[in-house]
């Protein structure tokens, strides 16, 4: 245990409001500032918030139960927590290590043998492990996800040093443009400050659970949404503006594709961390007499409310500056300087959004960071200093090859031309290769996996035994009492009523999440097409 674990016990967060804003810290990030409002913008404004909305209640918020009820019950890290609940021998991952087996055997004979070994060894890690393996994948997606994001992370840190120093203010688009290829091609920059933010990032979950991640979440989630609120009064202010929340927010069916639903489930999971360890972890810390329901609703309604300000505080500037929103990745790091630029007092506002965007960063690294530790603190009984210090100096050090490569190889041709070698295949640099394997493989299948772990294997009936922990009659509670506002009411919360919340929930883990991500996954792996 760290330092500062209460005597003889895991650490926890003091109450339900810290646990909250921890999680909600971590899903609130990157995703929902730079994400969520340009692909909103692309797939028809408010229809596709609409949909989004939908994802996140149906698939998101009965996965991220989940993984809080895992955590809980097991107060462990993801791999500790599998572990603890595997069954000894299960037929299904024999047969899926058989499967892989018989793949990887012939991958080799078509000689695909960087693919085959692989197939092979995850045939045999599932012979060896079975249904620790998703807690593993966690682990792994962590680790893995970290060392880009912490990439990005440092850009948020070097635009808000050059919108202090002035070098921000912009003429054209092409200029913009210019500094951010500069950048991105400058390893040593970004190297620099990849580092600098990592090191920010470890000194805060050096601190533990309630000293640290707490702490900080207390202070920084609540500037977030000052600062969001100022930068919408702002931008709404400016003559102009409301052609932005026009675009934003004005529901546009025709735009919507059975793409733009896969879109929105993806980013679903994505912003509510689902799927990489960061939420099982967090909830490993929370006490048994929490309201898991209430909390998570929290959660995502923070997010959502995130993710929407985000759109208010980023389109009707653009619009007032009369700058087309371009809708991509250039959006904020290219985009937004030039339209601050235009706007009184620009460098000011210029820092406050990169502030913005830097707090979104480390508070969902703080969670990618304490995954590890924490799974390195209970498997390996590492002290958390101890854990800190060299998974957060590893990452950082593997984070490094992405800095160096974020739009090409030049810098590491040796090692493109090795994964080239094993896989055949090619990705336009190192840090897509991670950003690929993280959030498009991993990510997703770690999220069905513990979808399908808690509804057939381990079970929903243990693990709505756990729901009830704390939130009173909450789990039981009649659906249409609840919606009619009768949840008190005994006369409409007898027994005899099937349709719970809590039942509601097991239909959804046990059949629409796992369907949902298959659909979604195998649509991205390029498997399936619309
Ligand atoms: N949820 C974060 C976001 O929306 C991303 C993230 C992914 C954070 C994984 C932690 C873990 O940007």
């Amino acid at each position: 245990m760290g330092n500062n674990a209460p005597s003889g016990g895991r650490e926890h967060w003091s109450g339900q409001l810290g646990f909250v804003l921890a999680a909600a810290g971590s899903a609130i990030g990157l995703g929902n500032i730079w994400k969520f409002p340009y692909i909103t913008g692309e797939n028809g404004g408010g229809a596709f918030v609409l949909i989004y909305l939908a994802c996140i209640l149906l698939i998101g918020l009965p996965v991220m139960l989940c993984e809080i009820i895992l955590g809980r019950h097991t107060q462990k890290n993801p791999v500790g927590a599998f572990k603890a609940l595997a069954p000894k021998s299960s037929l299904t991952a024999h047969l899926f290590s058989i499967m892989m087996l018989i793949s990887g055997i012939a991958l080799i004979c078509f000689d695909a043998y960087g693919w085959g070994i692989i197939f092979l060894l995850t045939s045999f890690m599932i012979f060896k492990y079975g249904w620790v393996i998703p807690g593993i994948m966690s682990v792994f997606a962590g680790f893995i996800i970290l060392s880009y994001y912490s990439v990005v992370g440092g850009w948020t840190i070097t635009y808000f040093c050059s919108s202090i120093s002035g070098s921000l203010s912009f003429q054209n688009s092409a200029e913009a443009a210019a500094f951010f290829d500069t950048l991105k091609v400058n390893p040593l920059t970004c190297s620099v400050f990849h580092i600098a933010f990592m090191v920010i990032t470890c000194l805060i979950i050096y601190s533990g659970v309630r000293k640290g991640i707490e702490r900080w979440s207390r202070i920084l989630m609540p500037a977030l949404f000052i600062i969001l609120m100022a930068l919408i009064l702002r931008g709404i202010t400016l003559p102009g503006a409301l052609d932005g929340v026009d675009f934003f927010l004005r529901p546009d069916f025709s735009k919507i594709k059975p793409q733009s639903v896969l879109t929105a489930l993806g980013h679903a999971f994505f912003t509510l961390s689902l799927g990489m360890g960061a939420i099982i972890t967090y909830g490993s810390y929370v006490s048994k007499n929490e309201n898991l329901f209430k909390a998570s609703l929290s959660i995502v309604g923070l997010d959502t409310l995130a993710a929407i300000m985000a759109g208010l505080a980023i389109f009707p500037v653009a619009y007032a500056v009369k700058i087309n929103p371009e809708c991509g990745p250039g959006l904020v790091f290219q985009t937004l300087p030039l339209v601050f630029a235009k706007v009184p007092l620009g460098s000011f506002w210029c820092a406050v959004f990169f502030l913005l965007l830097f707090i979104a960063a480390l508070t969902s690294a703080m969670s990618l960071l304490e995954v590890v530790v924490s799974f390195s603190m209970d498997e390996l009984k590492w002290t958390r200093h101890f854990a800190t210090i060299v998974c957060g100096g590893s990452i950082t050090l593997l984070g490094c090859f992405s800095a160096v490569s974020v739009s090409n190889w030049k810098n590491i041709e040796w090692l493109h031309s090795m994964l080239v070698d094993i896989f055949n295949t090619s990705q336009s640099s190192f840090f897509d290769f991670m950003d690929n394997l993280g959030a498009n493989w991993l990510l997703p299948l770690a999220g069905l996996f513990i979808a399908l772990f808690t509804g057939w294997i381990w079970g929903t009936k243990k693990a709505v035994d756990e729901m009830r922990n704390g939130s009173q009659n909450f789990a039981d509670v009649n659906f249409f009492s609840f919606l009619a506002g009768l949840k008190d009411d005994p006369g409409h919360n007898s027994r005899v009523h099937v349709l719970t919340l809590a039942s509601l929930w097991g239909i959804f883990v046990r059949f629409i999440a796992p369907a949902a991500i298959l659909i979604a996954f195998l649509h991205t792996a390029g498997w399936i097409k619309y």
